[in-house]
């Protein structure tokens, strides 16, 4: 059967490894398995994570990228869902490291928290449904999306509201919308979807964050247009700031303002920073990644394996370092 849905050039993720971690413990994925009658999967109650680590060959280290931050989101993902997440975020980078080691990890590598209502229970509710943290790692073999540059189509889907489904926990059952408006992309000739938030104000592509720069001044959306409040966001924030001696302006973007733009960006944890290109078919400045983005881009992949002097504390080593 074919879908109609052109297929990615190359493969982005590998097979997962074998051993994840559940509640705390080290099991084969096969034992980590949950039932049909769990609860997130008929209702999406849950939140999750998405982690980056980078191998860097020279150096015969793994890197996790603001592990700590990820897991202080969680933490706050949590809270808005009133689920409870028995461990301190400390201990859970621990565990993503033990987990790393247990592997034998030595490739770029995606983690993903999960921290799902998994109990047998029928009626919708978030409360007195047992929950349930796994944290599992899958190889990271190719590129998210198209690294040379994107061509974004201005979804009909909207982006849901704090008041119905708050952006910024990442919600398990939030990403249908996402998948919607990406599927709708794809069919239309384009790479990736970008989502208005409800009353039409440029919000987020389907997981990234969305920059844009007009003469001299970067703008992203507010964290109150209904956009998760993304880590790589705020690494390309600090870096503007540190190499254009000018701060980020966080306000509303109107649509029309990406048609007229000299460079935008997507940025995330799964993409790092990727020029956009195009949007609704308009070239953005001359049609070609943007110069400014194209350095974002090296600074930031370079600071994520330590090929780079700055900003170590984004950074945290797995393996034991030579002394
Ligand atoms: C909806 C959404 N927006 C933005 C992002 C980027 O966030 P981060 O940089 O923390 O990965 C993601 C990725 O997790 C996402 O899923």
């Amino acid at each position: 059967m074919t879908s109609g849905v052109q297929q990615s050039p190359s493969r982005v993720f590998g097979d997962p490894y074998d051993l994840v971690n559940v509640d705390g413990k080290t099991v084969s994925s096969d034992e980590a398995r949950v039932s049909v009658h769990a609860h997130v999967l008929s209702y999406g109650t849950g939140t999750f994570e998405g982690i980056r680590a980078n191998w860097n060959a020279d150096q015969g280290q793994l890197y996790r990228s603001q592990a700590q931050a990820h897991y202080e989101r969680l933490h706050r993902s949590a809270r808005i869902l009133g689920l409870t997440l028995a461990f301190p975020a400390q201990e859970l980078v621990a565990m993503t490291g033990e987990l790393m080691r247990a592997n034998e990890v030595r490739t770029d590598a995606y983690v993903r928290p999960l921290l799902v209502q998994v109990g047998d229970v029928l009626p919708v509710r978030m409360h007195d449904v047992r929950s349930r943290l796994s944290i599992a790692i899958t190889p990271i073999v190719g590129d998210y999306v198209n690294a040379a540059g994107v061509r974004l189509m201005v979804s009909t889907w909207r982006r849901q509201s704090d008041v119905a489904i708050p952006g910024r926990a990442k919600v398990v059952g939030s990403y249908v919308g996402p998948s919607l408006a990406k599927t709708e992309a794809v069919r239309a000739g384009y790479d990736e979807a970008l989502l208005l938030t409800g009353d039409g104000f440029v919000a987020e592509a389907t997981t990234s964050n969305v920059f844009l720069r007009v003469g001299d001044t970067w703008h992203t959306p507010p964290v109150t247009d209904d956009i998760l409040e993304g880590i790589t966001r705020s690494e390309v924030c600090a870096l503007v700031e540190e190499t254009t001696g000018r701060s980020v302006q966080e306000r509303r973007i109107q649509r029309s303002e990406l048609y007229t733009a000299d460079e935008a960006l997507l940025c995330g944890t799964a993409s790092t920073v990727v020029p956009v290109v195009e949007v609704d078919g308009r070239p953005v400045g001359d049609g070609s990644p943007g110069r400014q983005t194209a350095e974002l881009r090296d600074t930031l992949r370079a600071i994520a394996r330590r090929d780079d002097p700055r900003h170590h504390e984004w950074t945290s080593p797995v393996y034991e370092e030579a002394s």
